[in-house]
């Protein structure tokens, strides 16, 4: 995939997709969000919390998830554009005929949008040959953010066409992590008369070779709390799946630093099999695990301009000088001498797994006996 990631980058591929990206982000806000000032209200007041705290808060305050997508969203995009050319020049995310793409901790999808726009590259380079399948799904339990893609994709779909980004428009298919089941058991229920009956469907099974934990994971405790979904999601992975843990560089935090340790503990060499396959998860070595965003280069002006924008807009409605310390964060930025680098750091376990020999006859008595084992693929 290294020549694919070059014709990106020869033909400025992804500098094209983010341009359309923030002009379109541009014109629903000032067109569709930033309508009155109630908006402009909900939005300042929670920039700062959505800065200094953006792991804590539940974003469902009004307001929230506005301030989140405009501080965070194009600059978290351009980071998903980095990780994922990247994975894919160093071989770590090979090629396949389709991604089943899991986004934990999804938010405004800044992960599933470069994704989106990756494949979509892909499939105008290899234009000859037969398309590459994106299927993203999400794990996110903020109503305001799942409005917020519902109503967003809508409109880029109007915008652009509907084949123009492949992102979630009706809800991802999990909300609360701490509750995700990978063999969603359901039921179907018949009404005869007085009779009353509930069948148990076979359970619907989730099943992805793309996992992205994306600036979910932000402390040890939030690690600890989630340790087993996350082990159940590396065990219900496809065969050659990545699993990628996205968050600040753990060389200038301890408290990534510990996420990161926590879970290596995890998910590094860890037998995930049953009695049907045989498999285990390892921690890929790469030559480089941090990246940055850049406030100089074309990409970093680009999103000044936007800042930019949206501050403008947002003054016709109100005399923003109401939120001091929120409008100097903004000029700041917008300022041309503004250089600051954000960086973060990509983490990626592989699973392999493999059918074991002569199951097919149906369980063993050992199995039957050990129900930890009683899991079907
Ligand atoms: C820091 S944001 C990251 C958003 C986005 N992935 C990004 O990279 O910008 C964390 C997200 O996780 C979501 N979240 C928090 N707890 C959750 C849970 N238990 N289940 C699902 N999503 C959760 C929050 O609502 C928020 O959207």
């Amino acid at each position: 995939m290294k020549e694919f990631v070059k014709w990106i980058e020869d033909n400025n591929k992804d500098y094209e997709k983010y341009m359309q990206l923030t002009d379109s982000l541009d014109d629903f806000l000032r067109n569709y969000v930033i309508i009155d000032e109630d908006v402009v209200h909900g939005i300042f007041s929670n920039l700062i919390n959505v800065l200094a705290n953006c792991d804590e808060i539940s974003y469902e305050e009004q307001g929230m998830e506005y301030a989140y997508v405009i501080l965070h969203f194009i600059e978290r995009y351009r980071r998903f554009q980095k990780i994922i050319m990247f994975l894919l020049r160093e071989g770590v995310l090979r090629l396949k005929d389709v991604y089943r793409f899991l986004d934990i901790g999804t938010g405004p999808a800044p992960a599933i949008f470069a994704f989106s726009d990756i494949v979509s590259c892909f499939n105008e380079y290899n234009s000859t040959k037969e398309s590459v399948e994106f299927l993203p799904d999400y794990v996110e339990l903020s109503h305001s953010f799942r409005h917020w893609l519902h109503h967003f994709v809508e409109f880029l779909w109007v915008k652009h066409g509907p084949d123009s980004y492949n992102v979630p428009f009706h809800h991802g298919t999990f909300l609360d992590y701490e509750k995700i089941e990978f063999n969603e058991v359901s039921f179907s229920f018949h009404i005869n008369g007085q009779e009353f009956t509930q069948y148990r469907k076979s359970p619907l099974k989730h099943r992805y070779n793309t996992i992205f934990f994306s600036n979910f994971l932000t402390t040890g405790d939030t690690v600890d709390r989630f340790e087993s979904q996350i082990i159940e999601t590396a065990k219900w992975a496809l065969n050659d799946s990545i699993i990628a843990v996205i968050g600040a560089p753990g060389s200038k935090s301890n408290k990534y630093k510990e996420v990161y340790d926590r879970v290596d503990e995890l998910l590094n060499n860890r037998r995930l099999g049953n009695y049907k396959f045989i498999a285990h998860s390892y921690k890929v070595t790469m030559p480089q695990e941090e990246f940055y965003f850049d406030y100089s280069d074309k990409f970093g002006v680009r999103l000044k301009e936007f800042y930019k924008s949206i501050l403008i807009h947002c003054g016709t409605f109100t005399d923003l000088d109401k939120y001091p310390k929120e409008k100097n964060l903004f000029n700041s930025v917008i300022d041309e001498s503004y250089a600051k680098v954000n960086t973060w750091q990509v983490n990626v376990y592989k699973k392999h797994s493999r059918l074991r020999r002569g199951i097919h006859g149906g369980r063993t008595q050992r199995h039957i006996t050990d129900s930890s084992q009683h899991q079907s693929t």
